[in-house]
C-alpha cells in the first residue's frame, strides 16, 4: 500500500540545517499497523507528515497504491480523503470556534461537489458519532465542553468522514490519562477491523506500540536503525539503542532485563556514519568509518555494524 524510499526531509532554519528523517526505506502492506518508535525528536511526526502531503520530501520517492505522492499530476489520481491523520493534541487541531458538526464534516469541503452534496451527509455524521462514543446531541456544541478523550474521539470522527483507507495515527493518545488511553486504543483497534484500514501508529511508548502494532520501525534521530515484527523486537532486540528502549520497562519485558551501561564517555566526533555512535555502549572504530546495514523492510532486520 505504501512504498518510502530513500526518502530524506531536510529542514533549514537560518543557517542551521536539521536532516529530520536519513535516506528511509520502509514499505506497508495493506491492513498492517505499523508503529514508528522513538525518543522525541527522532523524525517520526516528519514521516507521518510526508505521507499525509503535510510536509514535502527533500528526496526520495513515496508511493500509495503505486501513485507516487508529490509528483504533482500523479497526485491528482489519488482520492482526496484516503489518507487521514489524526494528531496527539486535539485542544489544538480543533478549531476552538467551531461546532463538532462542522469541525467532523470540514473535510468533506475537500471533495468533489457530488460527495459533498450528498444527501446522506447528516446520516453519515450521526452514524460515525455514535460509533466513535459520543451522543447525537454533541453535534452543537463546542470543543471546550469535552474531555481529552472526546475531544479525541471528535477528531478520530473526522478523519473517518472522508471513508479513508489509510490512517497516520500521530501520538494519539499520549496527552490522555491511562484509563481513556486504553479506551481509545481499543476503538482504533475495532475500526481498523470494521473498516478494513491500514494504519501508521507512532508512538514513543513500547508498551502502546506493543498493543496496537503488527510490525514496528524504531527510529533515531532521522532513521530507521531497526524494524520487524513486534513480538520478534519485544522478544529479541538487535540495536543497541533498542535494547535501551525496552530495558527502561524491565517488569514488563523480562526477556531484555540486563540494563545496558550507560557510562561509555560520548566521544568528541560529531560526524559519524552511525547515527547511534555518540550514546552506543557497544561502539567501535568501524561504526565511525563505515555505514551501517540498511534495515530491509520485511523481516527482522536492524541497522549496526554488530550483526
Ligand atoms: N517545521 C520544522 N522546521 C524545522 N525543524 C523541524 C520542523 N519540524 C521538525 N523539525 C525538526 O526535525 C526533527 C524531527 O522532528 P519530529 O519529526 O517532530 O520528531 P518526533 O515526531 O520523532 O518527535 C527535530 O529535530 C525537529 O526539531
Ligand atoms: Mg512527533
Amino acid at each position: 500500500m505504501i512504498d518510502i524510499h530513500q526518502v530524506r526531509k531536510t529542514f533549514k532554519t537560518g543557517a542551521m540545517k536539521i536532516d529530520a528523517v536519513k535516506d528511509t526505506n520502509l514499505s506497508i502492506q495493506q491492513g498492517e499497523t505499523v508503529g514508528l518508535v522513538g525518543e522525541s525528536g527522532s523524525g517520526k511526526s516528519t514521516l507521518g507528515k510526508m505521507l499525509s502531503g503535510l510536509e514535502t520530501p527533500t528526496d526520495g520517492m513515496i508511493a500509495y497504491k503505486g501513485i507516487e505522492l508529490w509528483k504533482k499530476k500523479k497526485f491528482k489520481r489519488l482520492r482526496p480523503g484516503e489518507i487521514q491523520t489524526v494528531f496527539q493534541d486535539p485542544q489544538s487541531s480543533l478549531d476552538p470556534r467551531m461546532r463538532v458538526k462542522d469541525i467532523i464534516l470540514e473535510p468533506l469541503l475537500a471533495l468533489n461537489s457530488k460527495e459533498r452534496k450528498e444527501k446522506g451527509k447528516m446520516e453519515r455524521l450521526i452514524y460515525l458519532m455514535k460509533r466513535v462514543g459520543l451522543k447525537e446531541d454533541h453535534m452543537n456544541r463546542y470543543p471546550h465542553e469535552f474531555s481529552g478523550g472526546q475531544r479525541q474521539r471528535i477528531a478520530i470522527a473526522r478523519a473517518l468522514i472522508t471513508d479513508p483507507q489509510f490512517m497516520i495515527l500521530d501520538e494519539p493518545t499520549s496527552a490522555l490519562d491511562i484509563s481513556v488511553q486504553a479506551q481509545v486504543l481499543n476503538l482504533l483497534k475495532e475500526l481498523k477491523r470494521e473498516k478494513n484500514l491500514t494504519y501508521i501508529f507512532i508512538s514513543h511508548n513500547m508498551s502502546v506500540i506493543r498493543y496496537m502494532c503488527d510490525r514496528v520501525a524504531v527510529m533515531y534521530k532521522g532513521k530507521i536503525v531497526e524494524i520487524g515484527p513486534v513480538q520478534s523486537i519485544f522478544q529479541n532486540p538487535k540495536h543497541p539503542y533498542t535494547k535501551i528502549l525496552l530495558s527502561s520497562l524491565p517488569s514488563l519485558f523480562e526477556e531484555t532485563k540486563e540494563k545496558i551501561n550507560f557510562s561509555h564517555p560520548p566521544s568528541l566526533s560529531s560526524e559519524s556514519a552511525c547515527v547511534f555512535y555518540q550514546k552506543c555502549p557497544l561502539r567501535q572504530e568501524i561504526c565511525l568509518k563505515e555505514p551501517c546495514y540498511q534495515p530491509a523492510s520485511e523481516n527482522h532486520t536492524f541497522s549496526c555494524h554488530l550483526q
